[in-house]
């Protein structure tokens, strides 16, 4: 097999209808952020896990690497190819079979390409609940969600996608598929494969299908907007939270000024609360047990005591499920309202929450002094510690100029503040392309070392994603 007769070849394992070229493959070339267009040799699109296994042989014969993608929702550059035009995107999309539902061990088993809202549906009509959930939970897909570890609004009660992974199917870089699906809870029968495979954003190998993790659905959600006075207040409601919910307690994000100004700017429909009068606003759900009314009840006594301690300045419970909708929407569309106002810096950070008001105050002076006035879109996962540290170019300003002169300074102060307190240059969008470069200053040697061999030692052809995560290593071959 040479790269010359692998379109053929592909054709052949996947019929010619799934094997697109050209103009075609235009929609899987460029990011969400429409950052980095890439060209590739061909799309292939495979339908069962099988199809995957023959395409990896196939590539890895014709020394072609394999780009791997799902819904292609990822922000971190990881899921499109180069320029070379040399390397195949298998798009994972058409598998999209729910394989198994097995209620007593609360489990479901599903094909990669299944879309997260999809499954969530599937879990629901179980009678049951997949809680993890995110912004492009409309189009991305399972396999991507586990093969960068996604996190979301629920990771504070549920975990990251890796806790709600019981078992994978991948196939390996020489095309042998590795299958794990039994949804066992309890394994200790040596190194724990499955989680390399999880959030290794398709460098180890290609998950064809997961056994996931269901819970009980709640019997009551309710959500709440609060306006706190500062980051230090929201902190103190997160604990305070906690205390008062304790497990009830199912999502706590946080929103700057900045960022609610945006969603107002671009989508005035919407109808942001409180966003003129305060500085930060929190969104909070409690997912309860017993009955809407017994929620309600701690709900609004937790908002009352904030209020007496002077660390919630003003809220609002929702009524019903539309306006709870609603007020998930705003906080949802703070991504989309950057995307509209034009190009940005996007830094996706962990902090231990203690620390993330310091972390905040200093690293925002250190960005005015670089760049006078950027605009700092501060929002994310305050319950996890997790913030989508944003970056707009003043308004007013050429946005690309702006991103092109100041995006690695302003990249490299924020990332050097993130060390200093201890936290991490990515909590859950993953390295990709994007932030390899960074990879190497913030995390230790040995921990790179050891990155290094396993994909050595799995991916000796360097076939899977090269130059995703990790540098590519001189005399790896795949083209
Ligand atoms: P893709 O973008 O297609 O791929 C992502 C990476 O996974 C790539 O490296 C790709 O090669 C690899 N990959 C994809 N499928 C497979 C597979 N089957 N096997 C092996 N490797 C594979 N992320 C969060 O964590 N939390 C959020 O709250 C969040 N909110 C978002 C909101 C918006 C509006 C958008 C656009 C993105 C958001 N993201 C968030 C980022 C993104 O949605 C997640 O990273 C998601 O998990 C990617 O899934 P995908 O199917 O789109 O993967
Ligand atoms: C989100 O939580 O909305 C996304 O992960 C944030 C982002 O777009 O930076
Ligand atoms: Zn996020």
């Amino acid at each position: 097999m040479t790269p010359d007769n692998l379109i053929p070849a592909l054709r052949d394992i996947v019929g010619a209808a799934n094997v697109l070229t050209d103009d075609d493959c235009a929609e899987y070339e460029s990011d969400w952020r429409q950052r980095v267009r890439g060209k590739a040799l061909c799309v292939v699109r495979p339908g069962c896990t099988a199809d995957v296994a023959a395409v990896v042989r196939a590539c890895a014969q014709a020394g072609v690497s394999i780009v791997p993608q799902g819904g292609n929702t990822g922000l971190v550059e990881g899921s499109v190819p180069d320029a070379s035009g040399e390397q195949v995107i298998m798009s994972l999309r058409r598998m999209q079979t729910v394989r198994a539902i097995d209620a007593a061990n609360m489990t479901m088993t599903v094909d990669a390409g299944g879309v997260l809202q999809s499954l969530q549906d599937v879990a629901s009509e179980a009678g049951m609940l997949f809680p993890l959930s995110l912004g492009a939970e409309g189009s991305c897909t399972i396999g991507g969600n586990l093969a960068t570890n996604a996190g979301g609004t629920q990771v504070l009660r549920y975990g990251n996608a890796r806790e709600l992974c019981l078992g994978l199917e991948v196939v390996l870089a020489d095309g042998q598929v590795w299958e794990n699906l039994q949804g066992l809870r309890k394994d200790n029968t040596g190194y724990d494969l499955r989680n390399l495979f999880i959030g290794s954003e398709g460098t180890l190998g290609i998950i064809t299908a997961a056994t996931l993790r269901l819970y009980p659905q709640p019997a009551a959600q309710l959500t709440a907007w609060a306006a706190v006075p500062s980051l230090q207040a929201a902190t103190a409601l997160l604990a305070l939270s906690h205390r008062h919910l304790s497990a009830a307690l199912t999502g706590f994000e946080v929103m700057s000024q900045e960022g609610l100004r945006l969603v107002d700017t671009h989508y005035p429909h919407l109808r942001v609360p409180m966003w003129r009068e305060t500085m930060w606003c929190v969104l909070l759900e409690a997912s309860d047990s017993e009955s809407e009314a017994h929620a309600r009840a701690q709900f609004e006594h937790l908002l009352e005591t904030a209020m007496e301690d002077g660390i919630v300045t003003d809220a609002i419970i929702a009524e019903n499920i539309r306006q709870a909708h609603d007020l998930w929407h705003i906080r949802e569309s703070i991504t989309l309202a950057q995307a509209a106002e034009g190009p940005n810096i996007k830094h996706d950070v962990s902090v231990p929450i203690s620390r993330i008001p310091e972390f905040v105050a200093q690293t925002d002076a250190r960005l005015q002094a670089l760049a006078p006035g950027l605009r700092l879109i501060n929002f994310g996962h305050l319950g996890d510690g997790n913030l989508h540290y944003n970056v707009q170019p003043p308004a007013g300003a050429d946005g690309a100029a702006f991103v092109a002169a100041h995006e690695a300074a302003i990249g490299d102060a924020v990332y050097q503040s993130v060390h200093h307190f201890g936290g991490s240059i990515s909590a859950e969008h993953g390295i990709g392309a994007l932030k390899r470069d960074h990879l190497p200053h913030y995390k230790a040697p040995v921990a790179l070392q050891l990155m290094q061999t396993i994909k050595q030692a799995l991916d000796p052809q360097c076939l899977l994603n090269p130059g995703r995560v990790l540098e590519r290593r001189p005399g790896q071959m795949a083209r």
